[in-house]
């Protein structure tokens, strides 16, 4: 049965950690939902992930309701959680309930999730009066990161961490019901999870929130390239594809592939079709 917002609260009061992982499309989705993972995140980092791009600032609300209507296809019990992309809460707050309600009716999402702090709190507020569920995400914010100085941790000087709590706190407020906190330093991540009755989703953030989000992609080892120093590889799965391939490439040039356990026995005579 698909969770409901109380029962994701319900998971940080009874101590009980939440699983988050990324998904994008169908096809994954429904493998993860049925390792019984507790949210699935339709993230805006799909713009990397799926579309090549090499932020997430070029994601628009039509990439991000293709692939959440994807996800909540292929896992149809499952709660979702939505990316609002940049540029889609930004200009204001009837702007933003437009773009929430959207994702929520278009895509079929359980809730949204946005990026930013006190400046974002009058849009969180306005959401979720709307009726549309709202997830917080502080610390590194990737649709802001030139404004941060690029992929960097967060929090590192006294002031910062202030900030973060109050930032935290005010979304709390504000009526968010989960807060995702990324690269941060674990014990103010800790700090801050203990100061909400919301739970607090890390990436980057330490053992002590409430719960952990990873890219799909990114745990599965289907990337060569550089990954982050919180990133754990559960599997490698990008030698096994190109392994798989060179396979499949080696095997139709050399016609080892199809075999005939591959292929439709003949039942006709084709001596008259040939004859033609
Ligand atoms: O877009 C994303 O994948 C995210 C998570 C990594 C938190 O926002
Ligand atoms: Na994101």
């Amino acid at each position: 049965m698909r969770k409901t917002i109380r029962d994701i609260r319900a998971m940080k009061a009874g101590g009980s950690k939440i699983t988050v992982l990324t998904a994008y499309d169908a096809a994954m989705a429904s493998l993860f939902a049925s390792c019984e993972v507790d949210i699935l995140l339709v993230g805006d980092s799909l713009g990397m992930v799926m579309l090549g791009y090499d932020s997430t600032v070029p994601v628009t609300m039509a990439d991000m309701i293709h692939h959440a209507a994807a996800v909540r296809r292929g896992a149809p019990d499952a709660f979702v959680i939505c990316d609002m992309p940049f540029g889609s809460y930004h200009t204001g707050v009837r702007d933003a309930v437009i773009n929430g309600l959207r994702i929520m009716k278009e895509a079929g999402s359980d809730a949204v999730k946005l990026e930013g702090g006190l400046e974002m709190c009058v849009v969180v507020k306005g959401l979720v009066e709307a009726g549309v569920p709202v997830m917080g995400h502080i610390g590194l914010t990737p649709q802001t990161a030139s404004q941060l100085g690029g992929y960097k941790v967060q929090g590192k000087d006294l002031e910062a961490a202030r900030r973060l709590v109050a930032e935290a706190k005010a979304l709390e407020e504000a009526g968010a019901f989960a807060l995702t906190i990324e690269c941060v330093p674990a014990g103010l991540a800790e700090i801050i999870t203990s100061s909400l009755a919301i739970p607090t989703i890390g990436i980057g953030a330490g053992v002590h929130c409430d719960g952990q989000v990873l890219v799909g992609q990114d745990m599965l080892g289907m990337f060569e390239k550089f990954q982050p120093k919180f990133v754990k590889q559960y599997a490698s799965l990008a030698p096994q594809i190109k392994a798989a391939v060179e396979e499949y490439n080696s095997e139709v040039r050399n016609g080892s592939y199809p075999g005939a356990e591959h292929s439709f026995a003949d039942s006709l005579d084709y001596r008259q079709l040939l004859a033609e």
